[in-house]
């Protein structure tokens, strides 16, 4: 057994200097990442994972708005057949229009129907909604003024309700009178634009209505097929407008 062999004196300098080049100690404030920092790292890996979607939902948020694959008024995820767009439902499709069209009725009837006491008067559950679609047609074409009771109670607003038959188009008013009548508590057939082009036809008038001269049409329906008329039960609720 013979000594290992010493390296000499130079070759002894260079290893040492070699080795405290490589390991050079660490700056006290360089330290590796404590614990908690991993955990916070972890914590947030799994928010962002399984638990957002069930967080956001509790704010507020629908999933179900945004799935691409179920149509707002469907719960079946099939593609209608025949590659038919999802608007193809006249009924729902008139729905979609008529409440963006109701933005213009909401300021002085309320995004809820429901009016303000002694000012408009409420078309949740109004005979003048409700009833005959004849009146109906006739008060949004052009306009309603003088003393009327809804529901009981009796409006008369200075000037009344303004004309809409020379602002909007027949198909614009008839899916506004089916949202009108198909939204919070209200159910009835869908007002197509035909019926609305008919009265509109017949009627030579340039003055607003009063409700005894509609009175003669509270119960009569405007003839003409209305598509929606059995549809709502199938239908999705309206859409709340605000
Ligand atoms: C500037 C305010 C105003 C706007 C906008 C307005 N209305 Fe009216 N509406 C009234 C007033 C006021 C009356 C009552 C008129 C009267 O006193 O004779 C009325 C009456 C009515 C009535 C008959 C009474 C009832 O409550 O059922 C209907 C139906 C109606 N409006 C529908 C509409 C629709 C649909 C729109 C949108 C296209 C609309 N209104 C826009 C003010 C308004």
């Amino acid at each position: 057994m013979s000594a290992p062999a010493h390296p000499d004196s130079t070759d002894l300098d260079r290893l040492h200097s070699a080795v405290k080049r490589e390991k050079e100690d660490l700056a006290p404030e360089s330290q590796p990442a404590p614990l908690w920092a991993m955990f916070l790292l972890m914590l947030v890996a799994i928010l962002a994972g399984g638990q957002l979607g069930p967080i956001l939902n509790g704010g507020g948020v629908s999933f179900e708005s945004s799935n691409l694959f179920v149509g707002s008024n469907s719960g079946d995820p099939r593609p209608t057949k025949g590659g038919e767009d999802q608007g193809a439902d006249p009924f729902a499709k008139a729905m979609k229009k008529g409440a963006a069209g109701y933005a213009v009725c909401g300021g002085c009837h309320q995004g809820n129907g429901g009016g303000l006491p002694g000012q408009y008067p409420p078309l949740d559950g109004s005979e003048f909604v409700l009833g005959g679609t004849e009146r109906l047609v006739r008060i949004v074409q052009h306009g309603l003024t003088g003393p009327v009771t809804v529901k009981g109670q009796g409006y008369n607003f200075p000037g009344g309700m303004m004309p809409f038959g020379a602002s909007m188009s027949s198909e614009d008013l008839a899916n506004v009178l089916t949202f009108v009548r198909n939204s919070w508590s209200n159910k009835a057939g869908m007002i197509t634009k035909e019926m609305v082009a008919k009265v509109r036809d017949e009627e030579k008038r340039t003055t607003q209505w009063t409700a005894p001269e509609l009175e003669p049409f509270a119960k009569k329906d405007i003839p003409g097929e209305a598509p929606g008329a059995a549809a709502p039960a199938a239908a999705a609720p309206a859409p709340a407008a605000k």
